[in-house]
This record gives C-alpha cells, sequence and structure tokens, in this order.
C-alpha cells in the first residue's frame, strides 16, 4: 500500500451524478483503484458555496456515496468519505487562506464566472473555495489528483500554495501533480453539445442521470441535437454526433473508426437508438446496484464512519505538522 502513489478527488454533491461524472470521472476511478492509494471524498463543504436545501444535501450526499459504491469503488481498496467529517480539511484551509493573495484568487476563472451567474450571493466562500480544494488535497500528501479543464487552475493555486509553505518553514507538503487518465473523456449535454453535461444547471433533456430509466435514457438519446450534414463522422464541426461517438466509444471500448465504419450510409436515427441502448446497458447494473445500497443506510453508514476515520489518520498528521510549524502551542 505504501508504495503506490496517492491519489486525491472529490465530487461535490449538489446535484444527482451525471452520465458525464460517470465517464469523465468515476469510470476513471474505479479503473485506477488497484494501481493508486485512492482519497475519494464528498465535497458538502464545497457545495453550500452555493445556498442548499438542507434535507436535500443530506440526501444527494447518501446517494453519491451509494453511486460510487453501485459504480465499482471498493471500500476496501480506497478511502471513501464525507468531507465535512474530517475537521482536518477547514482547519488547514484557514491557514492556508492566510497565505493565498487576494489577487490570486481574483483570476480564478471558476470565481469570475461563478461570480456572474450568482450575483445575489456572492459570497466568501465562493472567492476561498479554491483555498478549501487545496486543503483537501495537500493534507493527504497527494501525488496526483485527476483534473478536468476547469480545475487546472485551481490544481496550480495548490502547488503555488504547497511551495509557499514549504519555503517559508520547511518541507511539509508533497507538491501534486494533475493527472490526465489515459482514456479521459468529457461528455458534453445531448441539447447543447458545446457546453459539458451539467449537474444541476442544465436543460433537464441534455443531462443522462445515472439514475435514469431505460425509458428516460431511450427517449433523452432519441431527442439529442445533431446537425444537418447527415453524416456520422468524428469532427468538431458536428459537436453533437461527436459526443454520442465519444459515449459509444468509452462505454464499448470500441475505437471510434471502427464504430464510424459500421453507420456508413446509415442515418443518425439508428446511431442515436443504438447509443442509448449502450449507455442502458452500461447503467442498468449500477443503478439496481444503487437502488440496494441506497435503502441500506446501515451499511452507508458503516462505510462513512470507517472512511473518515482512515482519512482522520492521515489528514491529522499532516494538520499536526503546520500547527507546529506555524507556532500554534500543540494541546497534548
Ligand atoms: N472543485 C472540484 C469540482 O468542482 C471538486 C473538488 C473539491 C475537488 N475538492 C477537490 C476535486 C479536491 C479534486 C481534489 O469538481
Amino acid at each position: 500500500m505504501s508504495e503506490k502513489k496517492i491519489m486525491v478527488s472529490g465530487i461535490k454533491p449538489s446535484g444527482k451524478i451525471t452520465l458525464g461524472n460517470y465517464i469523465g470521472a468515476l469510470k476513471n476511478w474505479v479503473d485506477n483503484q488497484d494501481e493508486f492509494e485512492n482519497y475519494y471524498f464528498i465535497a458538502d463543504l464545497h457545495s453550500v458555496t452555493v445556498r442548499q436545501e438542507p434535507a436535500k444535501l443530506r440526501k444527494q450526499t447518501l446517494d453519491s456515496l451509494a453511486l460510487y459504491l453501485a459504480c465499482g469503488l471498493d471500500p476496501e481498496k480506497n478511502i471513501i468519505f464525507i468531507q465535512s467529517h474530517v475537521t482536518a480539511h477547514p482547519e488547514l484551509s484557514w491557514v492556508l487562506s492566510n497565505m493565498t493573495y487576494m489577487g490570486e484568487l481574483n483570476r480564478m476563472t471558476q470565481f469570475k464566472d461563478k461570480s456572474k451567474k450568482n450575483e445575489e450571493n456572492l459570497n466568501a466562500g465562493l472567492f476561498t473555495y479554491p483555498v478549501l480544494m487545496a486543503a483537501d488535497i495537500l493534507l493527504y500528501q497527494a501525488d496526483y489528483v485527476p483534473v478536468g479543464e476547469d480545475q487546472k487552475q485551481h490544481l496550480e493555486l495548490t502547488r503555488d500554495l504547497a511551495s509557499r509553505f514549504n519555503n517559508r518553514y520547511s518541507d511539509t507538503f508533497k507538491v501534486p501533480e494533475p493527472y490526465i487518465p489515459k482514456a479521459g473523456a468529457r461528455i458534453m449535454s445531448l441539447q447543447e453539445p458545446t457546453s459539458k453535461m451539467g449537474k444541476s444547471d442544465d436543460n433537464e433533456n441534455g443531462v443522462i442521470y445515472i439514475t435514469d430509466t431505460p425509458e428516460e435514457i431511450r427517449r433523452k438519446f432519441k431527442r439529442a441535437v445533431t446537425d444537418s450534414v447527415g453524416i456520422v463522422q468524428y469532427n468538431d464541426e458536428q459537436p453533437g454526433i461527436k459526443n454520442l461517438l465519444t459515449i459509444y466509444s468509452v462505454l464499448t471500448k470500441r475505437p471510434i473508426e471502427d464504430i464510424v465504419k459500421d453507420y456508413e450510409g446509415k442515418g443518425y436515427g439508428d446511431f442515436k437508438t443504438d447509443v442509448g441502448e449502450v449507455v442502458i446497458e452500461a447503467l442498468n447494473p449500477i443503478r439496481e446496484k444503487y437502488e440496494a445500497l441506497i435503502s441500506d443506510k446501515k451499511y452507508l453508514q458503516s462505510i462513512y464512519q470507517s472512511g473518515a476515520e482512515k482519512a482522520e489518520k492521515i489528514a491529522r498528521k499532516t494538520l499536526r505538522k503546520v500547527y507546529k510549524k506555524s507556532g500554534f502551542v500543540p494541546r497534548f
């Protein structure tokens, strides 16, 4: 275990988990579970930067956990926990926030975008969000963080903060690298194929949720936006078809060229139907497992409790060093 590289990642429970999350993140997590020592958490503290309904947040947090497990993440191989259960995260975040410049946070494109959309609730948490994210990562001495385009800048800040602390005091944090998955894919909305398949703010018809029934999946793929070219091929001028080809290819592990060949001379109708069936086949077993897990609250509790216990041990060790180097008097 100790020889393995350490990987840290989290997903906010602010919406239902989508096919985009599955292909872009969860599927890779499952594929990597033997190779790395993984810390995967549900980022509930991050989700409250946008106002949440408490009962819904609670439900979505447990839903996320059940889905992680249903997707095949093994709690024996990975440390799976809920972020708010490990209080070292906000504690380290506080220390790091004193070494983060306002200018650095002002430059974050995600903050700039969100502040445009969220004008009536421009809170301080939204602004310091990347500092908490840095704490999430640095507490576990991560070697790698799997990041999509939208999180690259946050990881850059994390690296800067790690080096800044190490230089100011002494070596304390490992400086993490971005991990670009071998078969990563960005899944786009079925209705607006130039924007990412969203969790909360998208057109519902453009989003496939992992818990969607076969009927819902079929309907959404039938309505998927395509183009007037009429040829199934992979290029940027046909973002809708390109996205469907990506989904098909990732889930069947078949090369795009082969799939394109199958649809030579055929219309979009057949293709859309078939992609829908591929997705149904991939998600069916996950949905069934999820349904069994979500009704077993005791089991879920045992998973997040033991996950938090394991994470806490590691996180506390790092935080103890940080506090000591900062000059705080140790309680014990
Ligand atoms: N900010 C990430 C997102 O919105 C979620 C996240 C929080 C995260 N803490 C993290 C991801 C630490 C990787 C590592 O997707």
